[in-house]
């Protein structure tokens, strides 16, 4: 198998944030095999920095790549029917949503509430992503896994992905060892509509719709998505930018007492804990839809950083730097960045 390498490669289209950056050496994969090949001929490739890419829609370059980038493109859809359940197989490189339209389509239900998340198939486990009251975790059966350190394929459970909030094995311990190739999710052939998620019902309340599908839901969360996103193809963003805060009740009681005339918007973890809306945060610190040159907050949703046009990836940084700081200082909670920064 030939492999073409593609040097001092151009990486804007390659990141929704649309900055500039370039990779010393790229290469596209779009089969299993032809990454075990390349990795049994290009030994040294494990040794050098290298950096996966599904999509890039997670990911923010402060600089160039000294290094290889792997792009995977692995293709193709499958599944298999059981009784009351069906294991839909995809490749790493399929687009998320496309993966969910195949679902929402046969009616194979799971991940409507997941509709247009930006993205691969290969990328969702990395950060377990989540939205509208569903995480990948929930559906997720089992990947397949390239080890970059033994060479070989194997197959990984649930548990061994060891999922948390917007987290993974692979986004810590094993940051950088195994590439994924496959995923496969176990989904319902019995529907259970999921929307407890305040602005999906009030949207099927606009619309009239008294017993939705799980289309019905893939549709209206894809309509609030599109309301209150920025579309990376017109303004570079890589959706949340950080993470909503998990501190203790008690910190909470604190901030309530301290500010009292203040109401703040909180989801319950455990008994001890709560997820602080950090875009609501940032809005309290004046930050929603301010600019500095072409990096800004989006005007509908502060946790969202955008870039205007020509911000580089050090402007969008150092504003997610200013942002932090502020929060900080005001309310004493530490942001952590959901996006990978390079
Ligand atoms: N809010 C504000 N001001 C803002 C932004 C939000 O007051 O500028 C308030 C909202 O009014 C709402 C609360 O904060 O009461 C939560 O906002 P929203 O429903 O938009 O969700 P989020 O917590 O900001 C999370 C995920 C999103 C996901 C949505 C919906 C994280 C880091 N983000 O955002 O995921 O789509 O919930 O489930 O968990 C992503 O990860 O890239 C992403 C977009």
């Amino acid at each position: 198998m030939e492999f073409s390498i593609k040097e001092r490669f151009p990486l804007k289209a390659y990141n929704t944030f649309g900055v500039t950056a370039f990779a010393a050496e790229f290469i596209e994969i779009n089969s299993e095999e032809a990454l075990v090949q390349f990795f049994e001929k290009r030994k040294d490739a494990v040794q050098q920095p290298f950096l996966v890419l599904g999509g890039g829609s997670n990911i923010l370059f402060t600089r160039d790549f000294e290094g290889l980038i792997i792009r995977i493109g692995i293709p193709g859809i499958s599944h298999q029917l059981s009784e009351n359940e069906v294991w839909v197989t995809a490749g790493a490189g399929v687009i998320w949503n496309d993966l969910v339209w195949y679902c929402v389509n046969r009616n194979f239900a799971g991940i409507e509430n997941m509709a247009l998340i930006p993205g691969t198939v290969g990328a969702a486990p990395v950060q377990n992503i989540g939205a509208y009251g569903t995480e990948l975790k929930d559906v997720f059966g089992s990947c397949r896994v390239f080890d970059t350190k033994s060479g070989k394929i194997s197959t990984f459970s649930k548990e061994d992905c060891q999922f948390s909030y917007r987290e993974s094995l692979f986004k810590r311990e094993a940051r950088g060892r195994y590439i994924i190739t496959q995923v496969t999710l176990r989904l319902s052939l019995n529907p259970t509509i999921n929307t407890s998620y305040g602005a999906i019902q009030a949207e099927l309340t606009k619309r009239n719709i008294l017993h939705p599908t799980i289309k019905d839901v893939a549709e209206v969360v894809s309509a609030i998505r599109t309301e209150k996103l920025p579309d990376p193809s017109t303004i570079g963003n890589s959706g949340s930018f950080f993470k909503n805060p998990i501190v203790t009740v008690q910190h909470l009681q604190q901030l309530q007492f301290t500010f009292q005339d203040m109401n703040f918007v909180y989801y319950p973890v455990d008994t001890n804990h709560v997820k602080l809306a950090a875009g609501w945060l940032i809005e309290q610190c004046g930050w929603k839809g301010k600019r500095i040159g072409d990096a800004g907050t989006w005007k509908n949703q502060a946790l969202v950083l955008v870039n205007h046009q020509n911000a580089s990836g050090s402007d969008i940084y150092n504003l997610s730097e200013q942002i932090i700081h502020d929060v900080k200082e005001r309310f004493n909670v530490a942001l952590e960045r959901e996006v990978n920064i390079i």
